[in-house]
């Protein structure tokens, strides 16, 4: 069988493949009319988020069986059409979430003590030590929407670090909450509550702007980090909410439009740190999803589940 790979995953992922006598094409950073072409003799398609797996490629990939998504989201693959054309789409859903969970712990720290700006400062040659004051997690709440697994291991990590929890997720039972020592509220009492706000819903009709200026008024003071999917939040609304002083800062790691365009107007404010997309992209997380996407499309080649 043919298994395309359109966005770069761990070796590990390709030798499985190859290790199962399959035949690995790899076509990165291909769109548009080359990914038609390129998916048209394809039996496999491995992706992360860079490709947009949209109804035309499924209609251009008639010997497609299956495409595997290295990593969690899979909203940027048309499921309704894959269903439409008889292709499975498989995700895989616990390789990163360490990872995920890890980056966004280390975002909450850099906004909450502002460390890329001082380390900019530094590195331009200026002792800024008096324009910083930073904020304690110790003793404050996190709001946390979406406590799925990465949402979990995050309230896990800072409630550790004695941060009390609060959560916003109308899909999980008040018992698993509570087995995490986190109380469920509704989205407001979320927002109100929360002095940091971490998101992690998957991008779906529901979520799509689920934070925009009223909601972000409502974490007034509070700082905001989002390694989830960019639509999640309103990019202009949060880039006012910051700029002018409603929120304290926040922490981004997903964007409505990947890569950034230079117009986006989180770059523009200092209080809102950035990193590209990074939460899964350690050694470990991309060895453990291509491996897992890797397995599943070769199960799915000899009609396993
Ligand atoms: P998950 O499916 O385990 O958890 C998502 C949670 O969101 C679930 O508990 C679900 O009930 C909840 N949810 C769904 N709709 C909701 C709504 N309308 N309001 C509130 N809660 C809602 O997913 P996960 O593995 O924890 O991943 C979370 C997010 O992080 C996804 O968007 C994923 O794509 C993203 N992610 C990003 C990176 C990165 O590199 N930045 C890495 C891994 C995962
Ligand atoms: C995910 O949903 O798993 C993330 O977007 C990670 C990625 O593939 O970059």
């Amino acid at each position: 069988m043919k298994v395309l790979v359109t966005d770069p995953i761990a070796d590990a992922g390709l030798d499985r493949l190859r290790d199962a006598d399959h035949e690995v094409e790899t076509a990165y950073d291909v769109e548009g009319e080359e990914l038609l072409e390129a998916v048209a003799d394809a039996n496999g398609l491995i992706v992360r988020s860079g490709t947009e797996v949209t109804e035309e490629v499924f209609a251009a990939a008639e010997e497609l069986v299956i495409v595997g998504r290295a990593g969690i989201g899979v909203d940027n693959i048309d499921i309704d059409a894959a269903t439409d054309h008889g292709v499975i789409v498989a995700n895989a859903p616990e390789g990163n979430v360490r990872a995920a969970s890890e980056h966004s712990v280390a975002m909450a720290f850099a906004t909450a003590r502002s460390i890329p700006q001082a380390h900019q400062r530094l590195k331009n040659g200026e002792w800024a030590k008096g324009d910083y004051l930073g904020t304690e997690v110790n003793g404050k709440t996190l709001g946390v929407v979406g406590l799925g697994r990465v949402g979990q291991e995050v309230a896990k990590k800072l409630s550790s670090l004695g941060m009390d929890l609060v959560a916003y997720d109308p899909y999980i039972s008040t018992e698993r909450a509570e087995q995490i020592g986190a109380e469920l509220v509704d989205l407001d009492g979320c927002l109100e509550r929360a002095d940091l706000l971490t998101v992690h819903v998957p991008l779906t009709d529901e979520t799509a702007n689920l934070l925009s200026d009223d909601e972000l008024a409502k974490l007034e003071d509070g700082y905001l980090i989002n390694c989830a999917r960019g639509g999640v939040v309103d990019e202009a609304a949060l880039a006012r909410a910051v700029d002018e002083g409603v929120m304290a800062g926040a922490a981004v790691d997903v964007f409505g439009e990947e890569p950034v365009s230079p117009d986006n107007p989180l770059l523009d404010v200092d209080d809102v740190i950035v990193t590209p997309h990074l939460g899964a992209s350690t050694e470990a997380a991309q060895e453990n999803v291509a491996v897992s996407t890797a397995d599943q499309v070769v199960a799915a080649f000899h009609g396993e589940p």
